[in-house]
């Protein structure tokens, strides 16, 4: 190992010293190696092996009865095992949902801004991405109505709880014109709900996977934000039809149902009620760091930015009032010995670049009002050239 090389291990690479409020993965001291050892403890510790066969292709049904169980509890609607399919986390299944699903110049709707990341995906997959304006309550139905007059998408792609990068929650009447909307003209909602369990304030909306019974929904939820993402486990909540083609996909026919090693991990923590005490410490730990970071841009920042403060997930997106483009200021931020991800990045033509988000979710409290005060001195240093 050199030091121009070193061997790598995680996606985030946090160098000595830098307070990186870009990264928006769960924090490493609340990976719950304890949880995994214990699940792991009593899983082997049986002579039950079909957990090491190729799986059945929508996920191992005991896993999926003790998964419909915990959203029934969480979700305050009752899910079905039958309504269940088995991912390798929400990136994977929206993947695998447009290998299945769509076509090279297929027409996907996404909010502006939307999660960077599932732009990549769409990309891969040759589709046209068409931005949807959003507000401080998400995305914005007058917009949908309007683009709907002149375009035909197959898919929607939102995220409607704590929205990554936004925090935006869309309000009830929204999600039911928006499923309303998708009857009408026939297009798919592709649901990102990763963020929905982590609520720290008041109560969100049933998630959209509540209108499965429409048949246009497909609701994406993952082990990745609420246990650990290197176990790379989600799941796919929609109606049995729209479901079976994920099932049935030459991928799943030749490698059959996907991590059933995983899933029998996590299955343990389920029924041990590991999860749920593992969800309360989450939403207990992160909720204390959103007031740390919410305290520190009052202090700090008050006077140069905007925002809506959020009341779950990861993010704080915050305006620059004096507009200036925040990728810039990206290069002083760093000589300050912090981070953020621009605005742009979260729109697919580039645009929102007096936005920026903060991540509260990777660092301890002490770190991030660090961190946003190595911010507020950037901000100062580096002014805008009038
Ligand atoms: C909105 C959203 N969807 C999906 C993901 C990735 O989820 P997974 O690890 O389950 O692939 C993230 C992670 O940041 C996210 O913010």
């Amino acid at each position: 190992m050199s030091a121009e090389n070193p061997i790598r291990t995680t996606q985030a690479d946090t160098s000595p010293g830098m307070i990186d409020l870009a990264i928006g993965h769960p924090s490493p001291s609340l990976l719950p190696l304890e949880v995994i050892r214990r699940a792991a403890e009593q899983r082997l510790a049986t002579d039950f092996t079909p957990y090491l066969q190729y799986g059945y292709e929508p996920g191992d049904g005991i896993f999926r009865t003790a998964l419909a169980d915990f959203l029934s509890r969480h979700y305050g609607r009752q899910a079905g095992e039958g309504d269940l399919f088995v991912s390798g986390g929400a990136s994977q299944a929206l993947d695998l949902f447009c290998t299945v699903y769509t076509k090279p110049g297929d027409v996907v709707f996404v909010e502006e801004p939307t999660y960077f990341l599932a732009l990549r995906i769409f990309q891969d997959h040759r589709l046209r991405i068409v931005s949807l304006p959003a507000d401080e309550k998400g995305l914005i139905i007058e917009a949908l109505e309007q683009q709907l007059e002149s375009l035909r998408p197959v898919i929607l792609y939102t995220v409607p709880t704590h929205q990554n990068p936004s925090g935006a929650t869309l309000p009830p009447d929204r999600r039911r014109r928006l499923v309303e909307l998708s009857r009408e003209r026939d297009f798919l909602i592709v649901a990102d709900e990763v963020y929905h369990l982590l609520t720290y304030g008041e109560q969100a909306p049933p998630p959209l996977a509540s209108f499965l019974s429409e048949g246009t929904v497909l609701s994406l939820g993952s082990f990745s934000k609420i246990l650990a993402p290197g176990l790379r486990l989600g799941w796919v909540q929609a109606s049995p039809p729209l479901l079976r083609p994920l099932a049935e996909s030459g991928m799943l026919d030749s490698g059959g149902g996907l991590n059933p090693f995983t899933s029998a991990l996590v299955l343990s923590a389920i029924q041990a009620g590991m999860l749920d005490a593992h969800l309360e410490q989450l939403r207990r730990e992160y909720g204390r760091r959103l007031q740390a970071m919410k305290a520190a841009i009052d202090d700090h920042l008050a006077d140069r930015v905007e925002f809506s403060p959020p009341s779950g997930g990861f993010f704080f997106w915050l305006r620059l009032t004096d507009g200036r483009d925040s990728a810039i200021l990206l290069k002083a931020a760093k000589k300050s010995g912090t981070s953020f991800v621009p605005g742009s990045a979260f729109s697919a033509n580039r645009r929102l670049r007096d936005r920026l988000r903060l991540s509260f979710s990777y660092h301890p409290p002490s770190a991030l009002q660090a961190g946003v005060q190595r911010l507020a001195e950037s901000l100062s240093r580096n002014q805008p050239i009038v």
